[in-house]
């Protein structure tokens, strides 16, 4: 328990309290700051926080993913908070084949290599993300006609990147999103060009090139039935070949209104059956309506649709805020019942001003998805997350 003590906190121990062995007392103001609330962290600031990253100890890792203004440590505060509340980080972006890689011959460590320092400062385990995506890819890889070309592309990309940071990153997403929705294999310039077992060699590769490094499958909304079952018969034929996968990741980019509790628990049993950890990679819960289902292009009623699906340019409602810390709190719960088969859940971001969801699917939205906000405050939503943590009472 990373608690510091305010100065005036041992006048609110009651006498038998000042008896006890200094963990309890941790416990008792723990239970303090969760009576309390976000009052409690607003008055006295991030240094008494409770942290997510000790409330989980014994449970799994907690990782936020970080931009490089972030690695480089641009805002003091926010540099203090990552320390003091997250033992794992996955580059958001940094680690990807367009900036990695940007030419035919050419790599460019300098960011993965500032990742790598960063989480050897603060004592982060690093998720390397990601090996092989059909997106973010450097532009000359569109221009890749044969197969061979594509091939050794393919060889010395995962060779060159995994071996030169194995045993300084503690594991990889080889493959990132390789699924269509309907459980087959996504139709993309690896797939097309390389067939279908492009997957079970880039697990290869990676097992070869960094023998150190834990390797993962990463998708989003592998949760559900016909995308589950691909991912389940994609582990298996990567296992089948006698080739190494050590998890799954479940992105868990969410709505806050419709969190498929039943989905994610059944995949958790699923993929871990398979003997493979999951770890929830890329969590976040959108509060903003989806424009998916928009059904008029009367551009009369454009300024009014802009400002239906963005509604809280202004704050977030009390009501919006507690359904946030409720689906936050029923995750973490689920979580904890499969505490054994899960070794990492990662937001996808610290605050909500970094959140991606202020700009996808729409530009230029105000999206509240994260624990902490945009003056990194704790919302509601942390203080469940952390009582969460303290229901089993083995702590
Ligand atoms: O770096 C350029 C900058 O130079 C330029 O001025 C600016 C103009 O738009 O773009 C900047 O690049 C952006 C980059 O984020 C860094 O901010 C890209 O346009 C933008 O497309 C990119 O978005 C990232 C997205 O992946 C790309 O697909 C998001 O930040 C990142 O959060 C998101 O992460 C993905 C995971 O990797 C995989 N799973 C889904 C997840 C969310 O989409």
């Amino acid at each position: 328990m990373s608690l510091l003590v305010p100065k005036s906190m041992p006048l609110l121990i009651p006498k038998p309290m000042s008896l006890l062995v200094p963990k309890a007392i941790g416990t008792f103001i723990l239970a303090a700051v969760l009576v309390t609330g976000p009052a409690f962290g607003q008055q006295t600031g991030t240094a008494s926080l409770p942290s997510l990253k000790s409330a989980y100890r014994n449970d799994f890792l907690i990782g936020a993913a970080l931009n490089m203004r972030q690695i480089d440590e641009k805002d003091p505060a926010a540099t203090a908070l990552i320390a003091q509340q997250f033992n794992a980080l996955t580059p958001e972006n940094s680690m990807k084949a367009a900036i990695i890689h940007p030419g035919w011959d050419r790599y460019n460590f300098d960011d993965a290599d500032r990742i790598v320092q960063f989480a050897e400062k603060y004592h982060l385990k690093v998720n390397a993300h990601n090996l092989i995506w059909h997106s973010q890819l450097p532009p000359f890889v569109s221009h890749i006609q044969d197969a061979d070309s594509l091939r050794h592309f393919f060889t010395d990309h995962i060779t060159t990147i995994a071996a030169r940071y194995d045993g300084k990153v503690y594991s990889w997403d080889v493959v990132n999103e390789a699924l269509n929705e309907d459980g087959t294999l996504r139709k993309s310039i690896y797939q097309q060009r390389l067939g279908d077992d492009y997957i079970v060699e880039a697990f290869r590769l990676a097992q070869k090139a960094a023998p150190h490094t834990l390797l993962y499958y990463n998708d989003y909304n592998i949760e559900h039935g016909k995308k589950r079952e691909g991912a389940i018969a994609l582990i298996k034929k990567i296992q089948a070949a006698g080739v190494r996968i050590d998890g799954v990741g479940i992105q868990g980019h969410w709505s806050a209104a419709h969190i498929p509790l039943e989905d994610i628990e059944n995949s958790i049993r699923e993929f871990s059956a398979l003997g493979v950890k999951v770890m929830f990679t890329e969590l976040d819960l959108s509060v903003l309506p989806s424009p998916w289902n928009r059904n008029t292009a009367d551009v009369g009623q454009q300024a009014a649709y802009a400002d239906k699906m963005n509604p809280y340019v202004n704050g977030l409602p009390d009501s919006v805020s507690a359904q946030l810390a409720k689906g936050y709190e029923d995750l973490f719960r689920l979580f904890m019942k499969y505490k054994e088969k899960i070794s990492r859940v990662t937001f996808w971001g610290v605050d909500d001003g970094q959140s991606w969801l202020n700009g996808f699917p729409i530009r230029g939205r105000t999206n509240y998805p994260l624990l902490f906000d945009r003056q990194l405050k704790p919302k509601a939503a942390f203080y469940k997350v952390i009582a969460v943590a303290g229901e089993t009472g083995t702590r």
